[in-house]
């Protein structure tokens, strides 16, 4: 029965991509279709649901999804000037409809609207493919991918951290003149993505530094995003990777002081597609953001939590 069903469905007439408008449909979809494992609402808070209702676009067929992708806005900020960003992820497409280029078609989609609301800039982590690079995507920025030694005699000032301590680190992350603008709110919801671990540096009552290890399935045992008193973070760092044994490594931005001086390599960030390139006089993300070979003209960083 399910399999009439499905070729049924394979021969129904496709529509172009719209907005999302069945919340519960579309979960059910992305859990079952995008690595098989559930729970990608909570993974990614701001991105899908409630928080980004006008986010998600869909191919449907039987009025089911069988192609997503979806786009939230991020501003970046440089040293020159913020840079209106679109994040876009959760690619999908329903396994017996795949090669057809409905991934294309809602990529297209988000970035046609995150255009028309004035993005000049997308961004999307994910392998290099065809699919993206016809879509003008190429992989740009820099990024410093730190090894962590683990043999260290732990330090009494490190503890992991609880919600309410969220405030008191957002000063900190915005001590880094390259990121993304984060909200209170939005740092809260990303915190509380599951196997999201953060650790603390505290005198005297005052967190001094604070690290980030692993976010939902992602980044597992990678330390992506720390901020606070460089006089700390070498040994909050090396306290965190002797107490969680997964931690083995440190991401950051490449054109900044690193927080260890641990053996060190320069990768691309993520792939970017420029959407407005008068505004930056090039189309080439590479010569803007630069690459691991180049240094960017304009430098950015985007820190592991603001990965869509
Ligand atoms: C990745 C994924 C979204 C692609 O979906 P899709 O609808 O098959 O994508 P498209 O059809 O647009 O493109 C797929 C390939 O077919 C090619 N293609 C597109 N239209 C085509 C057509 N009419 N005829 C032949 N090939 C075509 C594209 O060039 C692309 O080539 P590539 O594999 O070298 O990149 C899908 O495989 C998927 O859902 N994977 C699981 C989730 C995932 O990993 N997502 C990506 C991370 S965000």
């Amino acid at each position: 029965m399910l399999v009439v069903k499905a070729e049924e469905s394979l021969t129904c007439a496709l529509e172009n991509p719209v907005i999302s408008r069945d919340p519960g449909a579309l979960i059910c979809f992305l859990d079952q279709e995008f690595d098989g494992q559930l729970g990608l609402l909570s993974e990614f808070p701001l991105l899908i649901g409630c928080a980004n209702p006008a986010g998600s676009w869909v191919i449907l067929a039987d009025q089911l999804p069988v192609s997503h992708a979806a786009w939230r806005p991020i501003t970046l900020l440089s040293h020159a000037r913020p840079i209106r960003a679109v994040g876009i992820g959760l690619v999908t497409t329903h396994s017996d409809y795949r090669g057809r280029g409905l991934a294309g078609q809602v990529v297209n989609a988000c970035l046609d609207a995150a255009t028309g609301q004035g993005a000049e800039v997308a961004f999307l982590f994910a392998e290099t493919r065809k699919l993206y690079s016809e879509l003008g995507f190429a992989m740009a920025g820099r990024e410093r991918l730190i090894s962590l030694n683990k043999d260290y005699e732990p330090q009494k000032n490190v503890r992991e951290a609880f919600e309410p301590d969220a405030t008191a680190l957002l000063p900190l992350l915005e001590d880094h003149p390259l990121r993304a603008r984060r909200t209170p709110d939005e740092f809260a919801a990303l915190l509380s993505i599951p196997e999201t671990h953060v650790y603390v540096w505290e005198e005297a009552n005052q967190i001094r530094a604070y690290c980030i290890e692993g976010k939902g399935r992602d980044l597992r045992g990678v330390i992506h995003e720390w901020g606070g008193d460089a006089r700390v973070l070498d040994p909050l760092l090396r306290t965190v990777a002797t107490l969680n044994p997964r931690a083995s490594c440190v991401l950051g931005p490449a054109d900044q002081e690193p927080p260890l001086d641990d053996e060190s390599s320069i990768e691309p960030l993520a792939q970017f597609k420029i959407l407005k390139p008068d505004v930056f006089g090039t189309a080439d993300p590479c010569s803007l953001f630069g690459n691991p070979e180049t240094p960017p003209t304009l430098p950015i960083y985007i820190w592991g939590l603001d990965s869509v």
